[in-house]
Protein backbone atom coordinates (compact mmCIF):
# COMPACT_ATOMS: atom_id res chain seq x y z
CA UNK A 1 0.00 0.00 0.00
CA UNK A 2 1.08 3.63 -0.53
CA UNK A 3 1.27 5.93 2.58
CA UNK A 4 1.37 9.60 2.88
CA UNK A 5 2.74 11.15 5.93
CA UNK A 6 2.13 14.53 7.47
CA UNK A 7 4.38 15.98 10.09
CA UNK A 8 3.90 19.73 11.77
CA UNK A 9 4.59 19.16 15.42
CA UNK A 10 7.21 21.71 15.66
CA UNK A 11 8.93 23.76 13.19
CA UNK A 12 8.88 21.11 10.38
CA UNK A 13 6.61 20.78 7.62
CA UNK A 14 7.28 16.78 6.05
CA UNK A 15 5.27 15.30 3.70
CA UNK A 16 6.40 11.67 2.86
CA UNK A 17 4.85 9.16 0.34
CA UNK A 18 6.39 5.28 1.23
CA UNK A 19 5.41 2.16 -0.65
CA UNK A 20 4.64 -0.34 2.44
CA UNK A 21 4.37 -4.01 2.24
CA UNK A 22 4.87 -7.32 4.84
CA UNK A 23 2.31 -6.31 7.55
CA UNK A 24 3.52 -6.09 11.39
CA UNK A 25 5.30 -9.78 11.20
CA UNK A 26 7.93 -7.69 8.38
CA UNK A 27 7.23 -4.45 7.16
CA UNK A 28 9.22 -2.98 4.78
CA UNK A 29 8.91 0.10 2.76
CA UNK A 30 10.25 2.17 -0.15
CA UNK A 31 10.75 5.68 -0.07
CA UNK A 32 8.92 7.54 -2.89
CA UNK A 33 8.72 10.85 -1.65
CA UNK A 34 10.00 12.76 0.75
CA UNK A 35 9.86 16.67 1.55
CA UNK A 36 11.26 18.42 4.74
CA UNK A 37 11.04 22.06 4.76
CA UNK A 38 12.84 23.78 7.79
CA UNK A 39 11.98 26.71 9.41
CA UNK A 40 14.79 27.18 11.84
CA UNK A 41 16.13 30.27 9.64
CA UNK A 42 13.14 32.05 10.42
CA UNK A 43 12.97 31.52 14.18
CA UNK A 44 16.97 32.04 14.63
CA UNK A 45 15.91 35.77 15.39
CA UNK A 46 13.47 34.37 18.37
CA UNK A 47 16.36 32.28 19.48
CA UNK A 48 13.46 29.40 19.96
CA UNK A 49 10.24 28.23 18.39
CA UNK A 50 8.24 31.14 17.65
CA UNK A 51 4.93 28.90 17.65
CA UNK A 52 2.37 31.93 15.58
CA UNK A 53 5.01 32.03 13.12
CA UNK A 54 5.63 28.25 12.55
CA UNK A 55 1.66 27.68 12.67
CA UNK A 56 1.74 30.19 9.75
CA UNK A 57 5.09 29.20 7.81
CA UNK A 58 3.18 24.86 8.11
CA UNK A 59 -0.29 26.55 6.73
CA UNK A 60 1.84 27.89 4.01
CA UNK A 61 4.32 25.17 3.17
CA UNK A 62 1.63 22.34 3.41
CA UNK A 63 0.97 22.66 -0.18
CA UNK A 64 4.06 23.43 -1.36
CA UNK A 65 5.60 20.07 0.21
CA UNK A 66 2.54 17.93 -1.26
CA UNK A 67 2.68 19.25 -4.46
CA UNK A 68 7.09 18.38 -4.37
CA UNK A 69 5.73 14.85 -2.69
CA UNK A 70 3.08 14.44 -5.40
CA UNK A 71 5.02 14.74 -8.19
CA UNK A 72 8.32 12.82 -6.94
CA UNK A 73 5.90 9.68 -6.56
CA UNK A 74 4.64 10.33 -9.66
CA UNK A 75 0.88 11.04 -8.41
CA UNK A 76 -1.51 13.74 -9.47
CA UNK A 77 -4.07 15.99 -7.13
CA UNK A 78 -6.84 13.55 -7.83
CA UNK A 79 -4.65 10.82 -6.51
CA UNK A 80 -4.01 9.16 -9.55
CA UNK A 81 -0.99 8.30 -11.25
CA UNK A 82 0.60 10.60 -13.49
CA UNK A 83 0.95 7.49 -15.97
CA UNK A 84 -1.83 4.76 -16.03
CA UNK A 85 -0.15 2.14 -14.95
CA UNK A 86 -0.59 -0.70 -16.98
CA UNK A 87 -1.48 -4.35 -16.09
CA UNK A 88 0.04 -7.69 -17.98
CA UNK A 89 -2.92 -7.54 -20.48
CA UNK A 90 -2.60 -4.03 -20.92
CA UNK A 91 -5.75 -3.20 -18.74
CA UNK A 92 -5.58 -0.51 -16.35
CA UNK A 93 -5.08 -1.42 -12.78
CA UNK A 94 -7.44 -1.27 -9.71
CA UNK A 95 -7.25 2.31 -8.69
CA UNK A 96 -6.27 1.68 -5.13
CA UNK A 97 -2.84 0.01 -5.74
CA UNK A 98 -2.42 3.28 -7.81
CA UNK A 99 -2.99 5.95 -5.44
CA UNK A 100 -2.58 6.79 -1.77
CA UNK A 101 -4.02 4.49 0.18
CA UNK A 102 -4.25 6.26 3.55
CA UNK A 103 -2.49 9.33 5.39
CA UNK A 104 -1.14 9.06 8.64
CA UNK A 105 -0.38 12.29 10.70
CA UNK A 106 1.30 13.25 13.74
CA UNK A 107 -1.79 14.40 16.34
CA UNK A 108 1.18 15.15 19.23
CA UNK A 109 2.76 15.59 21.26
CA UNK A 110 4.12 18.68 20.26
CA UNK A 111 2.96 22.39 19.57
CA UNK A 112 -0.91 22.13 19.29
CA UNK A 113 -1.49 25.48 16.86
CA UNK A 114 1.14 23.50 14.79
CA UNK A 115 -0.20 20.11 15.15
CA UNK A 116 -3.82 21.57 14.21
CA UNK A 117 -2.33 22.40 10.65
CA UNK A 118 -1.34 19.38 9.56
CA UNK A 119 -4.05 17.65 11.27
CA UNK A 120 -7.13 19.91 9.06
CA UNK A 121 -5.07 19.56 5.81
CA UNK A 122 -4.53 15.58 6.75
CA UNK A 123 -8.34 15.54 7.34
CA UNK A 124 -9.17 17.58 3.91
CA UNK A 125 -6.60 15.25 1.55
CA UNK A 126 -8.07 12.37 3.25
CA UNK A 127 -12.33 13.33 3.08
CA UNK A 128 -11.17 14.52 -0.54
CA UNK A 129 -8.99 11.44 -1.65
CA UNK A 130 -12.15 8.81 0.38
CA UNK A 131 -8.90 7.28 2.10
CA UNK A 132 -8.56 6.35 5.83
CA UNK A 133 -6.51 8.70 7.93
CA UNK A 134 -4.23 7.52 11.25
CA UNK A 135 -3.72 9.51 13.69
CA UNK A 136 0.18 9.36 14.70
CA UNK A 137 1.88 9.87 17.93
CA UNK A 138 5.29 11.88 17.06
CA UNK A 139 7.46 9.78 20.14
CA UNK A 140 6.41 6.39 18.62
CA UNK A 141 7.87 7.98 15.23
CA UNK A 142 11.05 9.03 16.98
CA UNK A 143 11.38 5.65 18.17
CA UNK A 144 10.75 3.91 14.44
CA UNK A 145 12.88 6.34 12.87
CA UNK A 146 15.99 4.41 13.30
CA UNK A 147 14.87 1.87 10.96
CA UNK A 148 14.28 4.62 8.20
CA UNK A 149 16.11 6.20 5.34
CA UNK A 150 15.24 9.09 3.49
CA UNK A 151 15.61 7.51 0.33
CA UNK A 152 15.55 3.64 -1.02
CA UNK A 153 14.48 0.93 1.03
CA UNK A 154 14.92 -0.21 4.28
CA UNK A 155 13.20 -2.94 6.86
CA UNK A 156 12.22 -2.99 10.30
CA UNK A 157 14.73 -5.24 11.96
CA UNK A 158 13.25 -8.06 14.76
CA UNK A 159 14.39 -6.69 17.80
CA UNK A 160 14.97 -8.72 20.69
CA UNK A 161 13.12 -7.02 23.71
CA UNK A 162 13.76 -5.89 26.40
CA UNK A 163 14.25 -2.86 24.34
CA UNK A 164 15.08 0.24 25.86
CA UNK A 165 14.46 4.21 24.23
CA UNK A 166 16.48 7.08 25.02
CA UNK A 167 13.85 9.99 23.41
CA UNK A 168 16.26 13.16 23.32
CA UNK A 169 14.59 15.93 21.80
CA UNK A 170 13.93 19.85 22.47
CA UNK A 171 10.70 18.64 24.13
CA UNK A 172 11.09 15.22 25.19
CA UNK A 173 14.10 13.70 27.28
CA UNK A 174 12.51 9.95 29.00
CA UNK A 175 13.25 6.30 29.15
CA UNK A 176 11.03 3.99 27.36
CA UNK A 177 10.71 0.38 28.14
CA UNK A 178 9.12 -2.19 25.69
CA UNK A 179 8.75 -5.63 26.73
CA UNK A 180 7.01 -6.96 23.91
CA UNK A 181 4.38 -6.07 20.69
CA UNK A 182 1.18 -4.29 21.78
CA UNK A 183 -1.86 -6.40 21.88
CA UNK A 184 -4.85 -5.28 20.39
CA UNK A 185 -7.08 -4.33 23.27
CA UNK A 186 -10.98 -4.02 21.00
CA UNK A 187 -12.24 -2.77 24.71
CA UNK A 188 -9.73 1.06 25.05
CA UNK A 189 -11.22 3.79 22.91
CA UNK A 190 -9.91 4.19 19.72
CA UNK A 191 -7.93 8.03 20.62
CA UNK A 192 -7.43 8.15 23.36
CA UNK A 193 -4.51 5.91 24.34
CA UNK A 194 -3.93 5.11 20.60
CA UNK A 195 -0.93 3.78 20.53
CA UNK A 196 -0.88 2.00 23.51
CA UNK A 197 -3.69 -0.11 22.47
CA UNK A 198 -2.66 0.00 18.30
CA UNK A 199 0.36 0.78 18.07
CA UNK A 200 3.85 -1.31 17.42
CA UNK A 201 4.78 -2.28 20.81
CA UNK A 202 3.53 -1.44 24.49
CA UNK A 203 5.45 1.40 26.06
CA UNK A 204 6.30 1.82 29.85
CA UNK A 205 8.07 5.63 30.80
CA UNK A 206 10.33 4.40 33.55
CA UNK A 207 11.84 8.25 33.37
CA UNK A 208 11.77 10.88 32.19
CA UNK A 209 13.12 15.33 32.52
CA UNK A 210 11.41 16.50 35.86
CA UNK A 211 11.63 19.76 33.93
CA UNK A 212 13.49 21.02 31.20
CA UNK A 213 14.73 18.75 27.95
CA UNK A 214 17.88 17.77 27.71
CA UNK A 215 17.52 19.44 23.88
CA UNK A 216 16.09 22.51 25.41
CA UNK A 217 18.99 22.96 27.92
CA UNK A 218 21.00 22.72 24.62
CA UNK A 219 19.27 25.58 23.30
CA UNK A 220 18.80 27.88 26.55
CA UNK A 221 22.59 27.67 27.17
CA UNK A 222 23.92 28.14 23.73
CA UNK A 223 21.71 31.26 23.69
CA UNK A 224 23.42 32.54 27.04
CA UNK A 225 27.38 31.98 25.10
CA UNK A 226 25.89 33.62 22.45
CA UNK A 227 25.16 30.95 19.77
CA UNK A 228 22.59 30.68 17.43
CA UNK A 229 19.52 28.69 17.39
CA UNK A 230 19.47 25.44 17.77
CA UNK A 231 21.70 25.52 19.97
CA UNK A 232 23.09 21.74 20.16
CA UNK A 233 24.80 21.72 17.47
CA UNK A 234 26.54 24.93 17.89
CA UNK A 235 27.29 23.40 21.79
CA UNK A 236 28.37 20.13 20.43
CA UNK A 237 31.11 21.68 17.68
CA UNK A 238 32.88 23.91 20.02
CA UNK A 239 32.84 20.89 22.69
CA UNK A 240 34.33 18.80 19.81
CA UNK A 241 37.08 21.02 19.03
CA UNK A 242 38.16 21.36 22.96
CA UNK A 243 38.43 17.52 23.05
CA UNK A 244 40.24 17.59 19.54
CA UNK A 245 43.30 19.98 21.09
CA UNK A 246 43.06 18.11 23.79
CA UNK A 247 43.52 14.98 21.90
CA UNK A 248 46.77 16.66 20.38
CA UNK A 249 48.47 17.94 23.58
CA UNK A 250 48.30 14.39 24.80
CA UNK A 251 49.45 12.46 21.54
CA UNK A 252 52.73 15.65 21.60
CA UNK A 253 53.22 14.47 25.17
CA UNK A 254 53.60 11.24 24.30
CA UNK A 255 50.85 9.63 26.52
CA UNK A 256 48.99 6.88 25.79
CA UNK A 257 46.06 8.40 26.74
CA UNK A 258 43.74 6.76 24.28
CA UNK A 259 44.53 3.42 25.45
CA UNK A 260 44.56 3.89 29.33
CA UNK A 261 40.75 5.63 29.07
CA UNK A 262 39.75 2.72 26.85
CA UNK A 263 41.46 0.20 29.11
CA UNK A 264 39.87 1.62 32.29
CA UNK A 265 37.07 2.62 30.71
CA UNK A 266 36.17 -1.24 29.77
CA UNK A 267 36.49 -2.03 33.53
CA UNK A 268 35.00 0.84 35.29
CA UNK A 269 31.81 0.31 32.58
CA UNK A 270 30.91 -3.16 33.85
CA UNK A 271 29.29 -1.11 37.09
CA UNK A 272 27.22 1.97 36.25
CA UNK A 273 28.18 3.71 39.74
CA UNK A 274 31.38 4.00 38.27
CA UNK A 275 30.00 6.04 34.81
CA UNK A 276 30.94 8.88 35.92
CA UNK A 277 34.69 8.91 36.24
CA UNK A 278 34.12 6.25 33.02
CA UNK A 279 33.71 9.29 30.55
CA UNK A 280 36.84 10.92 31.54
CA UNK A 281 37.49 13.90 29.62
CA UNK A 282 41.61 13.49 28.73
CA UNK A 283 42.92 15.82 30.89
CA UNK A 284 41.44 13.50 33.47
CA UNK A 285 42.90 10.69 32.47
CA UNK A 286 46.52 12.32 32.29
CA UNK A 287 45.85 13.42 35.61
CA UNK A 288 45.38 9.86 37.02
CA UNK A 289 47.58 8.53 34.98
CA UNK A 290 50.23 10.81 36.21
CA UNK A 291 48.75 10.03 39.71
CA UNK A 292 49.43 6.13 39.45
CA UNK A 293 52.50 6.91 38.32
CA UNK A 294 53.65 8.99 41.38
CA UNK A 295 52.23 6.58 43.48
CA UNK A 296 54.19 3.61 41.84
CA UNK A 297 57.26 5.35 42.91
CA UNK A 298 58.48 6.23 39.80
CA UNK A 299 61.62 8.79 39.56
CA UNK A 300 60.10 12.32 39.38
CA UNK A 301 57.39 11.93 42.13
CA UNK A 302 57.71 15.44 43.60
CA UNK A 303 57.38 16.73 40.01
CA UNK A 304 54.28 14.73 39.33
CA UNK A 305 52.80 15.59 42.48
CA UNK A 306 53.20 19.09 41.86
CA UNK A 307 51.48 18.84 38.47
CA UNK A 308 48.96 17.14 39.95
CA UNK A 309 48.05 19.59 42.73
CA UNK A 310 48.45 22.82 40.48
CA UNK A 311 46.25 20.53 37.62
CA UNK A 312 43.68 20.05 40.25
CA UNK A 313 43.01 23.77 42.24
CA UNK A 314 42.69 24.69 38.66
CA UNK A 315 40.07 22.43 37.93
CA UNK A 316 38.26 23.08 41.72
CA UNK A 317 38.47 27.01 40.56
CA UNK A 318 37.34 26.73 37.41
CA UNK A 319 34.61 25.29 35.11
CA UNK A 320 33.31 22.62 37.01
CA UNK A 321 29.39 21.61 36.52
CA UNK A 322 26.91 19.81 38.06
CA UNK A 323 25.60 16.08 37.61
CA UNK A 324 22.14 16.57 38.65
CA UNK A 325 19.99 14.01 39.74
CA UNK A 326 22.93 11.38 39.14
CA UNK A 327 22.85 9.67 42.08
CA UNK A 328 18.86 9.72 42.23
CA UNK A 329 17.58 6.33 42.63
CA UNK A 330 15.27 6.56 39.72
CA UNK A 331 15.50 6.79 36.45
CA UNK A 332 14.22 10.67 36.00
CA UNK A 333 16.20 13.23 34.62
CA UNK A 334 16.70 17.11 35.47
CA UNK A 335 18.46 19.75 33.44
CA UNK A 336 17.37 23.43 34.78
CA UNK A 337 19.45 23.26 37.37
CA UNK A 338 22.20 22.50 34.99
CA UNK A 339 21.26 25.40 33.12
CA UNK A 340 21.10 27.93 35.69
CA UNK A 341 24.53 26.43 36.95
CA UNK A 342 25.71 28.05 33.27
CA UNK A 343 23.63 31.02 34.04
CA UNK A 344 25.89 31.87 37.06
CA UNK A 345 28.98 30.60 35.67
CA UNK A 346 28.74 33.02 33.15
CA UNK A 347 27.52 35.70 35.67
CA UNK A 348 30.56 34.98 38.55
CA UNK A 349 33.26 35.14 35.25
CA UNK A 350 32.04 38.72 34.74
CA UNK A 351 29.29 37.81 31.92
CA UNK A 352 29.27 37.15 28.79
CA UNK A 353 31.18 39.83 26.61
CA UNK A 354 34.32 39.44 29.09
CA UNK A 355 34.49 36.08 28.42
CA UNK A 356 36.95 34.65 25.78
CA UNK A 357 36.24 32.35 23.28
CA UNK A 358 38.59 29.35 24.59
CA UNK A 359 36.76 29.82 28.03
CA UNK A 360 33.23 29.83 25.72
CA UNK A 361 34.25 26.54 24.39
CA UNK A 362 35.72 24.74 27.39
CA UNK A 363 32.10 25.98 29.27
CA UNK A 364 30.26 24.41 25.80
CA UNK A 365 32.30 21.43 26.81
CA UNK A 366 31.63 21.06 30.39
CA UNK A 367 28.04 21.43 29.82
CA UNK A 368 27.96 18.42 27.20
CA UNK A 369 30.00 16.43 29.20
CA UNK A 370 27.69 16.87 32.20
CA UNK A 371 24.28 16.53 30.04
CA UNK A 372 25.63 13.83 28.63
CA UNK A 373 27.14 11.52 31.85
CA UNK A 374 23.40 11.75 33.11
CA UNK A 375 21.78 10.16 29.91
CA UNK A 376 24.70 7.84 29.81
CA UNK A 377 24.72 7.09 33.35
CA UNK A 378 21.01 6.10 33.76
CA UNK A 379 20.53 4.49 30.81
CA UNK A 380 23.21 2.26 32.08
CA UNK A 381 21.08 1.96 34.71
CA UNK A 382 18.03 1.17 33.60
CA UNK A 383 20.16 -1.49 31.05
CA UNK A 384 21.49 -3.39 33.89
CA UNK A 385 18.38 -3.05 36.00
CA UNK A 386 16.16 -4.09 33.21
CA UNK A 387 18.70 -6.55 31.36
CA UNK A 388 17.92 -4.79 28.05
CA UNK A 389 18.98 -6.42 25.04
CA UNK A 390 18.17 -3.25 22.58
CA UNK A 391 18.85 0.20 22.80
CA UNK A 392 17.23 2.85 20.35
CA UNK A 393 18.80 5.98 20.72
CA UNK A 394 16.18 8.53 19.10
CA UNK A 395 15.74 12.15 18.75
CA UNK A 396 17.22 15.67 17.90
CA UNK A 397 20.04 15.35 20.18
CA UNK A 398 20.73 11.66 19.06
CA UNK A 399 22.83 13.32 16.43
CA UNK A 400 25.14 14.65 19.30
CA UNK A 401 28.96 13.08 18.54
CA UNK A 402 30.03 12.82 21.83
CA UNK A 403 26.91 10.98 22.99
CA UNK A 404 27.18 8.27 20.32
CA UNK A 405 30.82 7.78 21.43
CA UNK A 406 29.88 7.01 24.86
CA UNK A 407 27.01 5.26 24.34
CA UNK A 408 28.74 2.27 22.18
CA UNK A 409 31.07 2.09 24.95
CA UNK A 410 28.15 1.30 27.69
CA UNK A 411 26.63 -1.37 25.21
CA UNK A 412 29.71 -3.05 23.88
CA UNK A 413 29.03 -6.57 22.95
CA UNK A 414 26.24 -7.20 24.65
CA UNK A 415 23.41 -4.64 23.73
CA UNK A 416 22.42 -3.95 20.30
CA UNK A 417 22.83 -0.08 19.56
CA UNK A 418 20.61 1.80 17.28
CA UNK A 419 20.79 5.53 16.65
CA UNK A 420 19.03 7.15 13.45
CA UNK A 421 20.44 8.44 10.06
CA UNK A 422 21.79 12.07 10.50
CA UNK A 423 18.65 13.20 8.43
CA UNK A 424 15.66 10.81 10.79
CA UNK A 425 17.30 12.19 13.92
CA UNK A 426 15.51 15.38 13.80
CA UNK A 427 11.85 15.40 13.11
CA UNK A 428 10.84 13.75 9.59
CA UNK A 429 7.74 12.27 7.78
CA UNK A 430 9.43 9.25 7.07
CA UNK A 431 8.87 8.22 10.87
CA UNK A 432 5.67 9.23 11.01
CA UNK A 433 4.67 6.84 7.69
CA UNK A 434 6.33 3.66 9.68
CA UNK A 435 4.80 4.30 12.45
CA UNK A 436 1.48 5.50 10.56
CA UNK A 437 1.58 1.63 8.64
CA UNK A 438 2.01 -0.21 11.56
CA UNK A 439 -0.75 1.05 13.25
CA UNK A 440 -3.02 0.92 10.12
CA UNK A 441 -2.49 -2.92 9.94
CA UNK A 442 -2.85 -3.28 13.29
CA UNK A 443 -6.22 -1.35 13.15
CA UNK A 444 -7.24 -2.66 9.96
CA UNK A 445 -7.22 -6.29 11.91
CA UNK A 446 -9.82 -4.31 14.67
CA UNK A 447 -12.13 -3.44 11.34
CA UNK A 448 -10.55 0.01 11.07
CA UNK A 449 -11.14 3.28 12.27
CA UNK A 450 -14.00 5.22 10.87
CA UNK A 451 -15.86 6.18 14.12
CA UNK A 452 -12.48 7.77 16.04
CA UNK A 453 -10.93 10.26 13.14
CA UNK A 454 -14.09 12.50 12.87
CA UNK A 455 -13.04 13.95 16.50
CA UNK A 456 -9.53 14.24 15.86
CA UNK A 457 -8.01 16.43 17.99
CA UNK A 458 -4.31 17.56 17.82
CA UNK A 459 -3.08 16.58 21.92
CA UNK A 460 -0.27 18.77 22.90
CA UNK A 461 0.46 16.49 25.68
CA UNK A 462 0.13 13.03 24.45
CA UNK A 463 1.98 10.73 25.82
CA UNK A 464 3.19 6.65 24.87
O1 LIG B 1 13.66 16.03 17.60
P1 LIG B 1 13.96 17.46 17.28
O2 LIG B 1 14.40 17.79 15.89
O3 LIG B 1 12.72 18.35 17.57
C1 LIG B 1 11.89 18.17 18.68
O4 LIG B 1 10.96 17.33 18.60
O5 LIG B 1 12.17 18.86 19.68
O6 LIG B 1 15.07 17.96 18.33
C2 LIG B 1 15.57 19.27 18.31
C3 LIG B 1 16.60 19.42 19.41
C4 LIG B 1 17.05 20.87 19.60
O7 LIG B 1 16.93 21.21 20.95
C5 LIG B 1 18.52 20.83 19.15
O8 LIG B 1 19.32 21.79 19.80
C6 LIG B 1 18.91 19.42 19.52
O9 LIG B 1 17.78 18.66 19.16
N1 LIG B 1 20.10 18.96 18.79
C7 LIG B 1 21.26 18.61 19.39
C8 LIG B 1 22.19 18.28 18.35
N2 LIG B 1 21.53 18.41 17.16
C9 LIG B 1 20.26 18.84 17.45
N3 LIG B 1 21.62 18.58 20.69
C10 LIG B 1 22.90 18.21 20.99
N4 LIG B 1 23.82 17.88 20.06
C11 LIG B 1 23.52 17.89 18.74
N5 LIG B 1 24.43 17.56 17.84
ZN1 LIG C 1 10.68 15.43 17.64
Amino acid sequence: MKILSIETSCDDTGVSILEAKGGVKSPSFRVLANNLNSQVNIHIPYGGVYPVLAKREHAKNLPIVLEASLKQAKLTHDNKPVAPIRGREGSQRPSASNGIDAIAVTYGPGLEMCLWEGITFAKDLAKKWKVPLIPTNHMEGHILSVFGKDKGTFKIQKLQTPTLALLISGGHTQLVLMKKPARLNPARPILSGWSRSGGWMDYEIIGETLDDAVGEAFDKVARMLDLPYPGGPQISKLAESVREKENKVFRGRNFSAEKFTQSSGRRLAESPQNLFSFSLTKQQAGLLRERSIAQAGEPSIANFQQKIMRAESAQKSSLLLPRPMLRSKNFDFSFSGLKTAVLYLIRDLGGIKNISEETKSKIALEFENAAMECLVYKTAKAIETYKVKTLIVAGGVSANKYLKSEMKKITKHKVKLLFPTKELSGDNSIMIGIAGYLNYVKLARRGGNKKGVNNLKATGGLRL
